[in-house]
């Protein structure tokens, strides 16, 4: 199949296969790239003809979309056709924490992976590369390789881990510019080759050295490892933001005298309210739960320790504005600014701000949200998520507005949830003018200029200051 890939496919037209795939096809116009999504409604929006209709939020990415579709990027609901053209098959389906049964709470739910792998084997005729895309536990290609092999006619099918290393926000330069590309493949002469016809898909763009091979298990781990790596950074320097608010210390100095020492390095070392996003939680209890079922308690309990600390992050946030604003918030407005996980992103999963407002709700608040890119909807149905009270008094505690100024005029407190850079542009003299007094806001992000703000009468806290 070397060099002659000419068809692919990928399930799963979502955050990680969407961008993914889009940047695929811009950068190998003799490639015929096929997104395919059981969900109509989002295949729909990916071929609206406005392309700033897409159903993902990334920069840069409709540009890309409007370029390439319709030329050698398509986006179908046909699933079968897409897998039967295909020599390369993609998937990149979700893959949640199990909400039932056996690892409820932790294990990865891969009931929409095992579908994929059974529709491939009924559908394929030829041979064909399968890919996993999708965050997966270590040894998911093996249960994969086994429905296929058990279930197929006869066609041999190759199985490569191919980790998505993309972040939300800046999922267009990632793909464009990666600091590695990952593949895993099995160490027989037909895995090998199958790994050398996805490098030579990558190699159309992204410099050799930076494309790296191992086996399988490798490569799945290393995804883990990856996101348990950084969400434990993050878990670290919040830690210590509890520790400057009582000392004097300041989060913000500390973060960058230690991000100076090469050996530590001054990425993701951003105090917060807390890290959300559909990784970074989701991959820890991942590790946990496999730590567990081989016996390795301490090496469970270790990172476990990350999310621990996480959570408590977030709780201390939603206390401290309760305990700020005289130990009660009942019937108070309580403005959020950002719902979005991180900046340039509409998604929300497993965002801080949920937690903060479900915290929040459960105080009776009454609590006022402006996100650029998240609409009420979509808030409305993160809360009903947690399933702490029903859909009906979620809808009575929550209000959206769709221009900032209205979200916090009356309100007695501004809790900045999301980094967005438009909030720091905003007019915060008048809205001090709006609110009630004294007039608090409580920055999850340290985003906003103290100074600036205090000279304007507001009572301000960040975190770890
Ligand atoms: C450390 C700090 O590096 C230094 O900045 C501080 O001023 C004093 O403490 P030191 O203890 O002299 O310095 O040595 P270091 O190189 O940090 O190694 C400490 C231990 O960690 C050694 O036992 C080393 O073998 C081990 N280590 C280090 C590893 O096991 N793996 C590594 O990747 C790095
Ligand atoms: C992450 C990984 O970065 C990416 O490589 C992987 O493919 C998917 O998971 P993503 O979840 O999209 O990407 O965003 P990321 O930028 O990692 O941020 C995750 C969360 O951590 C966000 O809530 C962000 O606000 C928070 N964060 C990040 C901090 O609180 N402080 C930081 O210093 C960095
Ligand atoms: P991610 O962030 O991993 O990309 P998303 O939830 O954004 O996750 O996207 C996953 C997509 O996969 C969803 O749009 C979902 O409808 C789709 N999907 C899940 N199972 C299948 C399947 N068997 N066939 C086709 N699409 C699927």
């Amino acid at each position: 199949m070397n060099s002659k890939t000419t068809n692919i496919c990928c399930i799963g037209a979502g955050y990680v296969g969407g961008p993914t795939m889009s940047v695929i096809a811009q950068k190998c116009p003799n490639i015929k790239v096929t997104v395919v999504d059981l969900n109509e409604e989002r295949i729909a929006a990916w071929n609206d003809d406005d392309a700033t209709k897409i159903p993902i939020y990334e920069p840069g990415l409709s540009a890309i979309v409007s370029e390439a579709r319709g030329k050698n990027l398509f986006f179908s609901t046909d699933v079968e056709k897409a897998i039967d053209e295909a020599q390369i098959i993609f998937i990149s389906v979700n893959t949640p924490t199990k909400n039932y049964g056996k690892g409820k709470g932790m294990a990865a739910d891969l009931k929409y992976i095992e579908l994929c792998a059974r529709q491939i084997a009924k559908i394929a005729k030829d041979n064909k590369i399968v890919v996993e895309k999708s965050t997966l536990p270590v040894r998911t290609a093996e249960a994969i390789k086994s429905i296929l092999e058990n279930t197929g006619n006869g066609v041999q099918f190759e199985i490569l881990s191919n980790p998505e290393f993309l972040a939300e926000g800046t999922a267009v330069s990632d793909l464009l510019n990666p600091d590695r590309i990952l593949i895993g493949g099995e160490t027989t002469k037909e895995g090998q080759l199958a790994i050398q016809t996805l490098v030579d898909i990558y190699a159309n763009w992204v410099p050799i050295d930076k494309i790296l091979t191992t086996n399988v298990w490798s490569s799945e781990l290393s995804k883990l490892t990856a996101n348990a790596f950084l969400a434990q950074r993050i878990s670290s320097i919040n830690a210590l933001s509890e520790l400057c608010e009582k000392t004097g210390a300041n989060i913000n100095e500390v973060a960058k005298a230690i991000g100076m020492d090469s050996r530590i390095g001054p990425k993701f070392l951003k105090s917060s309210v807390g890290f959300g996003g559909s990784c970074f939680q989701k991959d820890i209890l991942n590790l946990v739960y496999i730590a567990k079922s081989y016996g390795l308690n301490e090496v469970a309990d270790y990172w476990e320790q990350v999310i621990i600390m996480n959570d408590h992050q977030k709780k201390r946030f939603s206390n401290k504005i309760v305990q700020t604003l005289y130990n009660t918030v009942a019937s108070k407005k309580i403005t959020f600014l950002g719902w979005a996980f991180k900046k340039d992103t509409n998604d929300s999963r497993e965002s801080a701000a949920i937690y903060v407002a479900d915290d929040l709700i459960n105080e009776q608040a009454q609590i006022a949200i402006y996100d650029p890119k998240v609409s009420r909807k979509k808030i409305l149905s993160d809360l009903d998520y947690l399933e702490s009270r029903t859909y009906k008094e979620n809808s009575k505690n929550v209000a959206s507005f769709d221009n900032p100024y209205d979200t916090c005029a009356g309100a007695h407190a501004i809790a900045i949830l999301t980094e967005w850079d438009e909030f720091v542009t905003y007019d915060w003299a008048r809205i001090y003018d709006s609110m009630q007094k004294p007039a608090f806001i409580f920055d999850g992000r340290n985003l906003l200029n103290k100074s600036e703000l205090e000279k304007i009468g507001f009572v301000y806290h960040e975190i770890g200051t």
